[in-house]
C-alpha cells in the first residue's frame, strides 16, 4: 500500500515539475525560410524528423538524408501530407569501418545536394548501434558528418548566411579522444560490452563538440556559423526491440521523464533559426541556452588534431 502511494506520489511530482525539469525552453524564433535549403540527416524518425517538419513548415526546401531509402520515403510521405514539396536523398553512412562506403555515399549525396542553393546544414548526428561493431559510432556520428560538411562548405559560403548544426549530447562530458588508438585502429577505444558502447558514444559526441569548435575557427570572416548542442533526454525509438510489457513501462516512464520528439527538437531549431546568436559560433547549447563546456571540449590542439586525422581518413 505504502509502495503504491509512493509510486503515485512520484508520478504526481514528475507530472507537476515536468515542464521545468524535463521539457525546458522552446525555440522562440519566428524566422521564415522561404527560398532556403536545409539538409537534415537521420530524419526518418526521432528528433531529426520533428526538426525536418518544423523547418518545412517555415517554408524551406528540406532534404531528408536517411540511410534507408524505404524508411526515408515513408517519412517523406508523412512530412508531405501536411506540407509543400520536399526532396529526399537516401544514403548509407553506416556499417563501414574502413571508410570507403561512407566516403562514396557522402560524395554522391553532396553531388545531388549541390544542385540546390544551400543555406542551412544540419548534422542531426546518427546514433550508431552497438551491435554494428567497432568504429560505427566514430564513423557515423563524427566522420560522415565531417566529410559531408567539408564537401558542402563552399556551397554554404556561397549561399551565406548559413549554419551547420551538430547534435551532440551531454554524454560528451565523459568522452575522450585517444589519438594514438584512433590512428592505429580507426576507432575511439577498445570494447564490446554495453558499458564500452556508452563510453564510445561519449567519445563520439566529444568529437562533435571539438569538430564544431574547430569549424568555427575555420569559418571566421565568413557568414557561415556553427553550433553543437544537447537536445535533452528524449523518448524516441529506444524500446523498439523490447517485449511489449517493457515497451509499455518505458512508454509511461517516457511520458514523465523524457521529452517527446517535438520537445526534443527545440534546441536544434534554436541553433538553426534564432537570430542574433551568430557571435556564439562554435559554442555548445542546451535547453536553448549557450553553455560552458569543460576544457577538453574546447581544446584548440585536440580539435585541430581531430580535424587533421579526419581529413586524412576521408582523403581530403
Ligand atoms: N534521444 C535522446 O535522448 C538523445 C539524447 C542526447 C543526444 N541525442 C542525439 O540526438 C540525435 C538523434 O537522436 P534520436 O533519439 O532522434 O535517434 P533515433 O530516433 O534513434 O534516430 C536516429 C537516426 O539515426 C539513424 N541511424 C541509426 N543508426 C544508424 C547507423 N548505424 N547508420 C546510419 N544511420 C543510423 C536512424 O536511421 P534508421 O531509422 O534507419 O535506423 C535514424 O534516422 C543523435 O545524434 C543522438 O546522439 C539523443
Ligand atoms: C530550462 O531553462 C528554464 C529557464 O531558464 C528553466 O526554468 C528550466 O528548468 C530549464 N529546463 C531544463 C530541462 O534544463
Ligand atoms: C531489432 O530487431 C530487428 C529485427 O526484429 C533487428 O533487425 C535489429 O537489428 C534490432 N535492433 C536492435 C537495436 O536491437
Amino acid at each position: 500500500m505504502l509502495f503504491i502511494l509512493l509510486v503515485l506520489g512520484l508520478i504526481f511530482l514528475a507530472y507537476i515539475f515536468r515542464p521545468v525539469l524535463v521539457i525546458g525552453k522552446s525555440c522562440k524564433s519566428n524566422a521564415k525560410l522561404h527560398g532556403k535549403t536545409v539538409i537534415v540527416t537521420g530524419s526518418n524518425t526521432g528528433i531529426g524528423k520533428a526538426t525536418a517538419i518544423e523547418i518545412a513548415k517555415r517554408g524551406a526546401r528540406v532534404i531528408l538524408a536517411c540511410r534507408s531509402k524505404q524508411r526515408g520515403e515513408a517519412a517523406l510521405q508523412d512530412v508531405k501530407r501536411s506540407l509543400n514539396i520536399q526532396y529526399l536523398i537516401s544514403t548509407q553512412l553506416h556499417h563501414d569501418a574502413d571508410g570507403s562506403v561512407l566516403l562514396h555515399c557522402s560524395r554522391s549525396i553532396s553531388r545531388t545536394i549541390l544542385k540546390f542553393p544551400l543555406n542551412i546544414f544540419f548534422g542531426v548526428v546518427l546514433l550508431g548501434r552497438t551491435e554494428d561493431g567497432f568504429g560505427t559510432m566514430f564513423g557515423v556520428n563524427h566522420l560522415g558528418h565531417f566529410l559531408l560538411t567539408n564537401l558542402l562548405l563552399d556551397r554554404l559560403k556561397d549561399c551565406a548566411p548559413s549554419r551547420v548544426v551538430t547534435v551532440s549530447s551531454t554524454a560528451h562530458n565523459w568522452g575522450r579522444v585517444d589519438f594514438n588508438y584512433l590512428n592505429t585502429h580507426k576507432d575511439l577505444r577498445e570494447g564490446t560490452s554495453f558499458w564500452d558502447s556508452v563510453m564510445i558514444y561519449g567519445d563520439s559526441k566529444l568529437c562533435n563538440v571539438l569538430f564544431t569548435h574547430e569549424l568555427a575557427k575555420r569559418l571566421q570572416g565568413t557568414k557561415v556559423t556553427c553550433y553543437s548542442l544537447h537536445p535533452g533526454g528524449i523518448y524516441t525509438e529506444l524500446a523498439r526491440n523490447k517485449s511489449s510489457f517493457v515497451q509499455m513501462v518505458l512508454k509511461y516512464m517516457g511520458m514523465y521523464f523524457f521529452k517527446n520528439a517535438v520537445q526534443g527538437s527545440q534546441t536544434t531549431l534554436h541553433c538553426a533559426l534564432q537570430e542574433g546568436i551568430e557571435h556564439l559560433s562554435g559554442r555548445y547549447f542546451s535547453n536553448c541556452t549557450v553553455r560552458e563546456v569543460f576544457k577538453k571540449a574546447k581544446d584548440d590542439a585536440a580539435s585541430k588534431k581531430l580535424w587533421d586525422i579526419s581529413e586524412r581518413f576521408c582523403g581530403i
